[in-house]
């Protein structure tokens, strides 16, 4: 937890376009009190790397095809990761399922952002299965990453409505836009020390448990 006299280091990893790493990149430049230390992709191609290297933030690829198993790979990611000693490491689009130990060393100061309201919809393709299902909202939800793959106890959820004629393309793009949103606001509430993962693997926000998702409703 950082005090109010530090600046919270996050590495950020990525695996694809970035536009979560853009917003909190915006808002690091708006004044959010945290600063983005690195950003890591396993992906050498991916356009995240970019958005970083324009705003001169430090960059390194892990390809995970270039390791032999999973855990040499989580080998080498730890330790890029911690060679820039971050207070928090923020998955934003990282595509690679990470394993039980590697969440453990980092539990409670690790972030995800997942394309659905949480627990509907774990895994892929949420937006089609929301669409499937008839459902009236959708939306995304950020968590505390722990061994459950989008398991992890949930802090923010922003919700859009589902409208008749979307595809899985404009619901994700509604979606995406809030995620936009409710990423950087939670990264700003950890670097302001507001909120923290207990050791009861409860969500605590201004030193309250939070009993359900802080929650974001946006029109279409
Ligand atoms: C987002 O939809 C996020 O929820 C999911 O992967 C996507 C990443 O998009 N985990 P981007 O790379 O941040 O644009």
């Amino acid at each position: 937890m950082a005090s109010e006299h530090e600046t919270l280091r996050v590495v950020v990893l990525i695996s694809g376009s970035g536009t979560n790493l853009q917003a909190l990149i915006d808002a690091q430049i708006s004044g959010a009190p945290f600063e983005i230390v690195a950003v890591v992709s396993n992906a050498p191609g991916a356009f995240g790397l970019e958005r970083a290297k324009r705003r001169a933030i430090p960059i390194a690829v892990v390809d995970h095809r270039a390791y032999p198993d999973r855990a040499s790979f989580e080998s080498e990611l730890a330790r890029v990761i911690d060679d820039h000693d971050p207070g928090l490491v923020v998955l934003a689009g990282f595509m690679r399922i990470l394993t039980p130990p590697f969440v453990a060393c980092y539990l409670g100061r690790m972030l995800n952002i997942h394309p659905s309201l949480l627990p509907k919809y774990r895994g892929l393709h949420t937006h089609e299965r929301a669409l499937a299902a008839g459902d009236s909202e959708h939306g995304a939800s950020v968590h505390f990453v722990t061994a459950e793959l989008d398991g992890g106890p949930v802090i923010i959820q922003a919700v859009v409505p589902v409208l008749p004629d979307d595809t899985p393309q404009t619901l994700a793009a509604r979606v995406l836009a809030q995620e936009h949103v409710i990423y950087p606001l939670a990264v700003r509430w950890f670097a302001e020390g507001r909120l923290w993962l207990g050791s009861d693997r409860r969500v605590y926000l201004d030193g309250q448990v939070l009993e359900t998702p802080y929650r974001l409703t946006s029109g279409s």
